[in-house]
């Protein structure tokens, strides 16, 4: 399988339907988090499965992955989950996708690929209009999570939300887990590779003000 897709491709234009919040999930009334760059889902099935007073959406660009992952919510019969395929920028800045943004309580980028050269920027995930976008869509109070162990994304990054008003950090010793989307601090498949292999985690959490 193809480890990197071209999110700039016109092949992610086209957008596939998203169903309203009762069709996603068992109680649509839940917390909803999204997950940006899902993968393969492991994490959110994992999430879904131990808390079930959250609904969890992911979207990932790469089909196959998507398929596969719908394939093991329907099989395991989990009703706060939800897929979507597709490049994430062009699924939430669409028409149809402004109730999802209304009923987030956060959202994450983990790990979200560095694309390291400079004329592959533009197809990082996290792009100043988009989180521009986000500023004036999302509700006040919705966290913002980001995590890589790319130093230089993460300036990147930070400097991207930090640089907007509508964000401000959360210090990290001040936050309250506990009643986050991962009260468990569930590791992404990133994360534990990166945890084995002794690497440096930078992350950051933001708030909507
Ligand atoms: C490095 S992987 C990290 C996967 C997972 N979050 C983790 O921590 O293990 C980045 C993932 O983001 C997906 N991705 C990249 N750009 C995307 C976009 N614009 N929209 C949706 N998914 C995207 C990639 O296909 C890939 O699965």
């Amino acid at each position: 399988m193809r480890q990197h897709v071209n999110p700039l491709s016109i092949n992610f234009n086209q957008i596939e339907k998203i169903p309203s919040l009762s069709e996603m999930f068992g109680n649509s009334k839940l917390n909803l988090h999204l997950d940006i760059g899902c993968a393969a889902g492991e994490f959110l099935i994992d999430l879904a499965l131990v808390n079930t007073s959250w609904n969890y959406l992911g979207i990932e660009i790469r089909e196959k992955l998507v398929k596969n992952a719908k394939l093991k919510v329907l099989k395991r019969e989990i009703k706060n989950l939800y897929f979507v395929f597709g490049n994430a920028n062009n699924i939430l800045n669409d028409e149809q996708s402004k109730f999802i943004i209304k009923n987030l309580k956060s959202i994450s980028f983990n790990f979200p690929d560095p694309w390291f050269k400079k004329r592959h920027y533009k197809r990082r995930v996290v792009q100043p209009e988009f989180i521009n976008f986000l500023s004036n869509s999302l509700r006040k109070g919705t966290l913002i999570y980001i995590k890589t162990d790319v130093k230089d994304l993460f300036d990147y990054m930070d400097c991207t939300i930090s640089s907007n008003v509508c964000f401000e950090t959360i210090d990290k010793k001040d936050f309250n887990y506990s009643k986050s989307f991962n009260p468990n601090k569930f590791k992404t498949n990133r994360e534990k590779y990166v945890i084995v292999n002794q690497l440096d985690i930078f992350e950051r959490i933001y708030i909507k003000i």
